[in-house]
């Protein structure tokens, strides 16, 4: 292939395990080439050159560079946010809240003045406070900040219900909405295997264990962990959204949007399906929701909103 054609580039701020399994995914996929940045400017410039050198056994032309510079992030196309720190046992995403903030207003800031016309993936925890804030700190347009959870909360719902019924995850959907948070909403109705309903599949039963797994999914992978969080499923499914955007895919994913009366939802982020492609959220998709749904997405928003004012007392007390 040519080396002059001109690749998309994408920033991975936060070269640690969702940051540089990212870049990854990225490289390797021959998504795009990638600029993996972090504070700790020897992680990333030594996890760019090992991923680097990966290349001619894993066989793709795209470049990795790392380092703590902005400079090098130039012009990106996409840029990913996952640094922060991750939750450790009996933490959790919440208490990460003032810390993270501070670090990704930061980042974002530093990001958008390279990159003005990149699309924002937020991938730092709370997710949908975060997302907020690089909404916030950086001024772009709802559709161009995105945050990335409702597509790993539904690779976990769907891999659970392909565990459950001993089918492939090829032929599984599924549908998680709602903040990235212990009240979720994960969608037993708009779920499917090989357009099957889930609920003609499996008892009631089987798929309340099913959603109870897929809210708890983060906090099961810190318990074995101990020291992190989950990370290779992370960095897939953000992935699979910076494909979607580069290659104006027009996906149809869960992801965490900018709401402004749909849903009956106004100036808040949360999970909700979307089309994504190069204008980044280029359509909120409205399905119906029974009355139960639609309270315990009002109940997961309710959750969101009351984070966002604890971010909004933490930046007032801060100026
Ligand atoms: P990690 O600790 O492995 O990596 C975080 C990286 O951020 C570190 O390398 C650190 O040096 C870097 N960093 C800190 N401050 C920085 C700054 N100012 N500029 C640049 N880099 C900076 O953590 P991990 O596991 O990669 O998780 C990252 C974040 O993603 C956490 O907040 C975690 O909770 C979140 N997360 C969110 C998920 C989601 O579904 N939205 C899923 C998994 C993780
Ligand atoms: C997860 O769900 C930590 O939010 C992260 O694994």
């Amino acid at each position: 292939m040519s080396k002059n054609l001109k690749q998309p580039k994408v920033t991975v701020v936060g070269a640690g395990n969702v940051g540089a399994t990212t870049a990854q995914r990225i490289a390797e996929q021959n998504i795009a080439n990638v600029v993996l940045v972090d504070v700790a400017a020897g992680i990333a410039t030594g996890k760019a050159l090992d991923l680097s050198e990966a290349a001619p056994v894993e066989l793709h032309d795209r470049s990795i560079i790392g380092g703590a510079d902005y400079n090098a992030t130039k012009d990106s196309d996409v840029v990913v946010i996952t640094a922060g720190i991750a939750r450790k046992p009996g933490m959790s995403r919440d208490d990460l809240l003032k810390t993270n903030a501070n670090i990704v207003g930061s980042v974002a800031k530093e990001a958008l003045k390279y990159s003005p016309d990149a699309t924002f993936i937020v991938v730092s925890n709370p997710l949908d406070v975060m997302t907020y804030l690089t909404k916030q700190v950086t001024g772009l347009p709802a559709n161009r900040v995105i945050g990335m959870a409702g597509v790993l909360d539904s690779a976990r719902m769907r891999f659970f219900i392909a565990e459950a019924l001993n089918v492939s995850v090829q032929d599984v959907t599924a549908f998680v909405l709602g903040g990235h948070g212990d009240s979720m909403v994960p969608l037993a109705r708009y779920s499917s295997v090989a357009g099957i309903p889930l609920t003609d599949l499996l008892p009631a039963e089987k798929i309340e264990a099913i959603n109870k797994r897929t809210r708890e999914g983060g906090i099961e992978i810190v318990n074995h962990l101990q020291t992190g969080s989950a990370f290779y499923a992370p960095a897939s499914s953000s992935a699979e959204m910076v494909e979607a955007i580069v290659r104006d895919r027009k996906r149809v994913l869960p992801c965490c949007a900018y709401l402004n009366g749909e849903y009956g939802l106004k100036d808040i982020y949360v999970g909700v399906p979307v089309k994504l492609g190069a204008g980044g959220v280029e359509q909120i998709m409205e399905i119906k929701l029974t009355e139960s749904e639609k309270a315990e997405l009002q109940k997961s928003a309710d959750d969101v909103k009351a984070n966002m004012d604890k971010l909004n007392q933490l930046m007032s007390a801060s100026v």
